[in-house]
């Protein structure tokens, strides 16, 4: 037995960090606070309503291999929120790897995915560990809904659109920038095609009568999900936030940025990217309220002979989040995920599982499924 608390929250001092922190309380899940400066991971537990009666230690460590792994040594999971991922993932991976840690993180970023998938997967899989980035509410509250769909047998093409209401935080929108950079895939025919550049799709959003403008918004990683699964042979994702000029924004910035900044070398691009995205959010934005962040998961799921449509409608996609990547920790602590090595979130616990505790929080409503065929 060692007295090592089994989860570590990396990236603690953040907004998403924190929630995971909030709810491993209510879970009474002991895990340690880290982050790259223990004043301030210290500073944002001290603002957590009830942290008093959390079993919990702060711990500092700097972004390297070395120091990752004294932090992680004799925990159990780590759950990681220090993005963007594609910049900062591959040195906790491999700390974790070193200390037998499961790997979980917050990521949105298709291309971090892929990388991951390619770099960790096997290795992972190798020690009988969890390699899981992307539990998230982008995008497995959507990833729920297709399997909900998926549960008619003969459907093999996902249509999926992911929409959220509110105010990105700063690694977010350091991250929306930093995807700008990335090629973006979908799945035809189980082979990843690339979206051309400057698409984007008017929507129709289920439950209102105005529609929404969306985007490939990086490819997702719906499609690098189902690659792998027998029943789905086509994905294509639509993402975004409902508010029609962010949207707009960000289509802008995509357009100068395939003209101005994509012909400079690497370096010249990832500093003008994150010059831009600094100018766009600088601050933490507020705590989410269930009446105006809403979000929706759509999913249009066919194939020859059928079709099912699935919507979950939900509030507070941060809190989400922070409830999955927390509950994911809770159960690795009990019994094995479903499976090792690299694996979504409903791939290694279940997606009737995860709906269940989204909706025993109140983050999300019963799923509206309709089924035909
Ligand atoms: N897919 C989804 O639905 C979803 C949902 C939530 C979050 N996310 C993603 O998760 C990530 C975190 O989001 P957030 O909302 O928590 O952002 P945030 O509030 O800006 O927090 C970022 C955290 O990362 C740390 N950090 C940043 N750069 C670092 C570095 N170079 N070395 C060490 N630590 C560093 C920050 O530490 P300091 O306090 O020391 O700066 C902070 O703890 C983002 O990439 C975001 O896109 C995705």
């Amino acid at each position: 037995m060692t007295d090592k608390k089994p989860v570590v929250v990396y990236g603690a001092s953040g907004y998403t960090g924190r929630l995971i922190c909030e709810y491993l309380r209510e879970l009474n899940v002991p895990f340690i606070a880290a982050g790259r400066d223990a004043a301030r991971v210290q500073a944002v537990m001290d603002r957590i309503p009830g942290i008093e009666t959390a079993d919990y230690e702060v711990a500092a460590a700097d972004h390297s291999v070395k120091a990752l792994t004294d932090l992680f040594k004799g925990s159990r999971v780590v759950c990681n929120t220090v993005g963007p991922f594609i910049k900062l993932g591959h040195e906790v991976a491999e700390a974790c790897l070193a200390t037998g840690a499961h790997y979980m993180d917050t990521t949105g970023e298709q291309d971090w995915v892929i990388e991951a998938q390619e770099r960790w997967g096997a290795k992972f899989a190798a020690k009988g560990l969890l390699l899981s980035p992307g539990i998230a509410q982008m995008y497995t509250t959507g990833e729920i809904a297709a399997n909900f769909c998926l549960e008619k047998p003969g459907l093999d093409t996902l249509d999926i659109l992911v929409l959220w209401k509110g105010f990105p935080t700063y690694a977010s929108t350091q991250t929306i920038f930093t995807i700008l950079k990335a090629k973006w895939f979908y799945l035809e025919q189980n082979k990843y095609v690339e979206w051309p550049a400057g698409t984007s799709f008017e929507v129709s959003v289920p439950g209102q009568h105005e529609t929404a403008l969306a985007l490939p918004w990086g490819g997702t990683l719906h499609p690098v999900w189902f690659k792998d699964d027998p029943r789905v042979a086509n994905c294509k994702v639509a993402g975004g936030v409902f508010a029609r000029d962010v949207m707009k924004g960000v289509i802008a910035t995509q357009a100068m940025f395939d003209e101005k900044i994509k012909p400079l070398p690497a370096d010249q691009q990832e500093a003008a990217l994150a010059e831009i995205a600094a100018s766009v959010q600088a601050g933490m934005p507020p705590r989410e309220n269930p009446r105006i962040n809403m979000s929706i998961d759509s999913v249009y799921a066919s194939g020859p002979l059928g079709r099912a449509h699935c919507v979950i409608h939900g509030n507070c996609n941060y809190k989400q989040t922070g409830l999955l990547q927390a509950y994911a920790a809770y159960s690795l602590l009990q019994q094995p995920s479903k499976r090792a090595g690299f694996a979504s979130a409903c791939q290694a616990f279940g997606h009737r599982e995860l709906l269940g505790v989204l909706k025993s929080f109140g983050l999300v409503m019963e799923p509206i499924l309709t089924v035909h065929g």
